[in-house]
């Protein structure tokens, strides 16, 4: 969980919420701005809104017991038989506005995710969505993605990923816990490296270095991903269709 105005990011997650439509399977996806709009959905059941969520997360799924959520494993909502997922909703800890001179590489959309070693159930999540809505405050916004970039590895894997993300121009960082003598350990069992890269100038040729490294069970870079930027203001929403 990082900074930025609870109330903005309040309003970008009711905003999403607002999207699910009766009958809809609804990734919900972990973090303080995600919350928010598990917990709008949460009163729209309430209200009679006929969905079901598949959470993200240790998290998501209990917040989402808590608010009367029905729920579907991810196993279940995808796959032959499966209803498939018509939205997913989640946070982000950067996403790239993009529209600079010279940023023909950063479209914008692009995000980083994982600040809450989420991010592997995330992007199956979300990318099996028919629509991903990411819910941001302003905080998050940059043209450039240049936030350390979580990698969840295999624990067997932790050294040799290491050396690759070096070799890649990246310095990674054990993710360590708050409360415990000893390493962050993922909902799958595995570490996470936060990698510094500095500015991100090609975010999809990162993501496929990466992705093809042995080890690497998922990374944070998301590209081509999101459909809808919900940005909570002081004021009101911001929609940007990517
Ligand atoms: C979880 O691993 C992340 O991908 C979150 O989506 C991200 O950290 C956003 O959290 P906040 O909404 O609390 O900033």
């Amino acid at each position: 969980t990082s900074g930025g105005s609870d109330a903005a990011k309040r309003r970008a997650g009711e905003s999403a919420a607002e999207a699910a439509t009766d009958g809809d399977v609804v990734g919900l996806g972990t973090g303080s701005t995600a919350a928010h709009a598990i917990r709008r959905l949460g009163d729209r059941v309430d209200a009679g809104l006929d969905v079901r969520g598949v959470p993200t997360s240790f998290a998501s799924r209990e917040l989402a017991a808590e608010e009367g959520i029905p729920r579907l494993d991810l196993s279940e909502a995808v796959g032959p038989d499966g209803p498939g997922i018509d939205i997913a909703i989640d946070g982000a800890d950067q996403v790239a506005t993009g529209g600079e001179a010279g940023d023909a590489l950063v479209s914008g959309g692009e995000l980083i995710k994982g600040g809450g070693a989420a991010h592997a159930r995330e992007k199956l999540v979300d990318a099996a969505a028919d629509r991903f809505l990411v819910v941001v405050d302003p905080s998050k916004e940059s043209p450039r993605l240049d936030r350390s970039l979580p990698i969840e590895v295999l624990p067997a894997g932790r050294t040799a990923v290491a050396a690759a993300v070096r070799e890649a121009g990246g310095e990674p960082t054990l993710r360590r816990a708050d409360r415990k003598d000893g390493p962050v350990v993922t909902d799958n069992g595995n570490l996470v490296l936060d990698c510094a890269f500095g500015e991100i100038t090609d975010p999809a040729a990162l993501s496929t270095t990466l992705s093809a490294t042995p080890g690497v069970v998922e990374h944070g870079l998301f590209v081509g991903l999101a459909d809808e930027v919900h940005v909570g203001t002081a004021s009101g929403v911001r929609v940007d269709e990517v």
